[in-house]
This record gives structure tokens, C-alpha cells and sequence, in this order.
């Protein structure tokens, strides 16, 4: 953990950085890791990988060596389910020289992939700058102690270090937000800094003027392509930086199992449990998939809203509608409870997104309603939407 880390360590948090809430799993991993590791990094490029993609069920210790023999059965879980390469090489741009953006719609695991990473690579993945309009250099380079600079002039205590010092000073990688939400003269602050690796702070004098970047520093961004209030990034930046795109999950059985675990894990957190019958996840994830695609599984057209209708909304439906069925209902997610939250998703930009989903009810799910069970309720219940 850095100085700067403002992370209420207790266990009553709200939400804990992953390196927390994983740190069994990091510990393992820690000590079992067999392979080489890069320069400034905990665990292995290997290990990195594991930690995010999982070990398969099997305990670590054996992950590492197939003879070992220990008591300790800690198995990584799947964190991030999509395409595996694509974990590989995010992991290969961070042992290179240049920076890793990964960019793509909102809701795609992109923050996620970022904190991920930055645990396992250093274990701690609170050394983040969160990109805004108001972003400034102060909050990314660094800034003055205002009390101590008027009292004995610029000096390394009157400095006051922000996420991008700390990162090339301690060698670890910086996590930069929706970088695309600053302006591009702000972002244009790290050209220097990912080609030179160097930080020039020109009130200090000697060798604190310079700040050379430790082994172990990089940059991982992240940027929404489809967003309102982003702004262009320059091209000296963009050569700067190795682009990955993270792209929806395709595969509905992967995301069925994605967001029946999210939502256990966050009712069990809200102390809300609620009893899953089964099919109705797959058939939020359904109703997700198809009006993603504009098409069913079984060739009908649906207009696709404007409202993104990513894994992690639809995760927020799942999670409403649980705690909808805990507090008023009788702790049973039904389809009903679906559809009542679906419309909170949909109804952002676009009062026309809502009869587009009203339309896909009339058609689809109409048409899938046929053969009863969940979706004859599913459609039973469109007036509430
Ligand atoms: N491919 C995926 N693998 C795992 N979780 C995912 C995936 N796609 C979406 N999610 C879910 O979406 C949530 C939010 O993702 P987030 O990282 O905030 O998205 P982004 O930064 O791309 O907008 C994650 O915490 C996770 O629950
Ligand atoms: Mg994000």
C-alpha cells in the first residue's frame, strides 16, 4: 500500500480493492509461483495470468508443480471470462515499454481487467488517477504543500506526490480512468513521461529535480468508445500506448454463470440471499444478448436501444431485482422482478429505448411464451415495464 492510499482498510468496507478481497488467493499464488519474475513484479507473468483466468479447479500448489504435496488447497477462481489471449497479451504490453489502453463499450470488464492486473503485478491497485473534465496535472504529477512551500521553499517534504510519482518512484504501474475524459492537453502530460520515463519537477534543484522511473512502472488506461464526453486523443499519445479492445461476452452460458456469481456475491454482501429458480438468469442474459445483437437466437429481429446493454447492467438488473424479492417479495427472483427493474437500465438517453423493449416483448419473448414456464411469466408481466 502507498502513503497515498486512502483505502479504509477495515473489514466493514463497502467495497475492497481486489488485492484485498483476493489476498488468500494472491498469498497462494505468492508463495507456490515458480517461474521467473520480471523486475519489480511479485508474481509472474504466468501467475499474473492465472490469477485473473483461473487455475481450472485445481489448488494452486499443483497448478505450480503437478508432484507437489501441500496442505494449503487454495484454487484461483475465473475472474475475468472472455478471451484468455487477450489476457496475455495486456500482460506482455505491461513488460514492454509502452503503455496498455484498453478501450471498449462501457461495462465490458475493462476497469476490472485494469485492477486485476495491477494487484497481481504489485499488490496494489489503488494507485489510480480517475480521469474527469476537471482532471488536472496536479492530480496526476504532483503538488505542493502549500504551508510548508511558503515556509521553507520548494523541497521533497513540500511535495506532495500524486499517482504517476508514486508509480515511477516505487516502480509500480499507475491505473489512469477513462483517460479520454480529460481534456487532451491533460493527457498529454504522460507523452513525455511513457517515452523519456523520466519526471522533471523544475522547482526542485539536484537530484530531486529528475525523477527516474523504478522497474516495475507502466500505465494502464482505460476508455469508453461509446460514451458521451469524451474527447479525442492525440497521436503522439495513441503511438504511446498498445490498444486492446474488450469486447461483450458472446457466449451465453459464460455470461449466465458470470452474472449468477456477481449477483450471489452482492446479495450476499447486502445480506439480501435469495433463492435462483433456475432459467430466469439465462433469461435476463437472453434478453440482454438479443437486444446487444438486434437479432434472437432464433432469427428474430429486435431494434437495438441506444442504452448499453453491457454484463455489468445487467448484472444491476439482477441485483435490483433481488433485492426487490428480499424486501417485498418472498425472497424468490422471479421473472416479474426482472422485467419491473429492466426498465431503469434501458430508460437513460432515449425515451424510445422503452418502446423498443416493450416491442421485443410483444415479438420475442411473445413468441418464446408459447412454450410457458418462465417466459409466459416473463411476458405476463411486460405492463410493468
Ligand atoms: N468479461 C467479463 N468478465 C468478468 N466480469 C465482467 C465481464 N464483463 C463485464 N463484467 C462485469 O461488469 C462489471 C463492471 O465492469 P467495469 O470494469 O466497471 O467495466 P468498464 O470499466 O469496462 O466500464 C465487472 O465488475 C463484472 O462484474
Ligand atoms: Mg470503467
Amino acid at each position: 500500500m502507498n502513503d497515498n492510499s486512502t483505502v479504509n482498510t477495515g473489514r466493514n468496507a463497502l467495497r475492497q480493492p481486489a488485492e484485498r478481497l483476493y489476498q488468500d488467493e494472491l498469498a497462494a499464488l505468492f508463495e507456490f509461483d515458480p517461474y521467473p519474475k520480471p523486475p519489480g513484479w511479485r508474481l509472474s507473468p504466468r501467475a499474473v495470468r492465472a490469477f485473473i483466468a483461473g487455475t481450472d479447479g485445481l489448488p494452486v500448489a499443483k497448478w505450480a508443480s503437478k508432484k507437489a504435496k501441500s496442505r494449503n488447497k487454495t484454487v484461483i477462481a475465473r475472474k475475468f471470462y472472455g478471451d484468455d489471449v487477450l489476457i496475455d497479451r495486456c500482460i506482455v504490453t505491461l513488460l514492454g515499454n509502452r503503455g496498455l489502453m484498453l478501450v471498449g463499450e462501457p461495462g465490458t470488464a475493462k476497469s476490472m481487467l485494469s485492477e486485476l492486473l495491477t494487484a497481481a503485478i504489485c499488490g496494489d491497485s489503488t494507485n489510480t488517477i480517475q480521469g474527469t473534465a476537471g482532471t488536472t496535472e496536479d492530480q496526476i504529477k504532483y503538488s505542493w504543500n502549500y504551508a510548508l512551500l511558503l515556509a521553507e521553499g520548494p523541497s521533497m517534504r513540500a511535495l506532495v506526490r500524486a499517482p504517476l510519482y508514486v508509480g515511477m518512484d516505487q516502480g509500480l504501474p499507475v491505473r489512469f480512468e477513462e483517460i479520454t475524459r480529460c481534456p487532451p492537453e491533460i493527457q498529454d502530460t504522460l507523452v513525455s513521461v511513457l517515452s523519456e520515463k523520466v519526471l522533471v519537477v523544475p522547482e526542485l534543484k539536484g537530484e530531486d529535480r529528475h525523477l527516474l522511473a523504478a522497474p516495475g512502472f507502466n500505465i494502464i488506461a482505460t476508455a469508453n468508445i461509446r460514451d458521451r464526453g469524451v474527447h479525442e486523443m492525440s497521436s503522439a499519445l495513441k503511438r504511446r500506448f498498445n490498444f486492446e479492445t474488450v469486447s461483450p461476452i458472446r457466449d451465453l452460458r459464460l455470461e449466465v454463470e458470470l452474472v449468477t456469481r456477481e449477483a450471489e456475491r452482492l446479495l450476499g454482501g447486502a445480506l439480501a440471499p435469495v433463492t435462483c429458480p433456475p432459467g430466469v438468469i439465462e433469461l435476463l442474459v437472453t434478453t440482454f444478448q438479443d437486444l446487444r445483437e438486434g437479432v434472437t437466437a432464433d432469427g428474430v429481429q429486435v431494434e437495438k436501444p441506444t442504452a448499453v446493454m453491457s454484463t455489468a447492467e445487467a448484472v444491476a438488473v439482477a441485483l435490483s431485482a433481488g433485492l426487490d424479492a428480499y424486501y417485498y417479495g418472498d425472497k424468490t427472483l422471479t421473472p416479474a422482478a426482472i422485467a419491473r427493474h429492466l426498465g431503469g437500465t434501458v430508460m437513460k438517453d432515449n425515451p424510445d429505448d422503452l418502446k423498443k423493449v416493450r416491442h421485443y416483448f410483444d415479438t420475442a419473448v411473445r413468441g418464446r411464451a408459447s412454450s410457458g414456464g418462465v417466459w409466459d411469466e416473463y411476458f405476463k408481466a411486460r405492463r410493468a415495464l
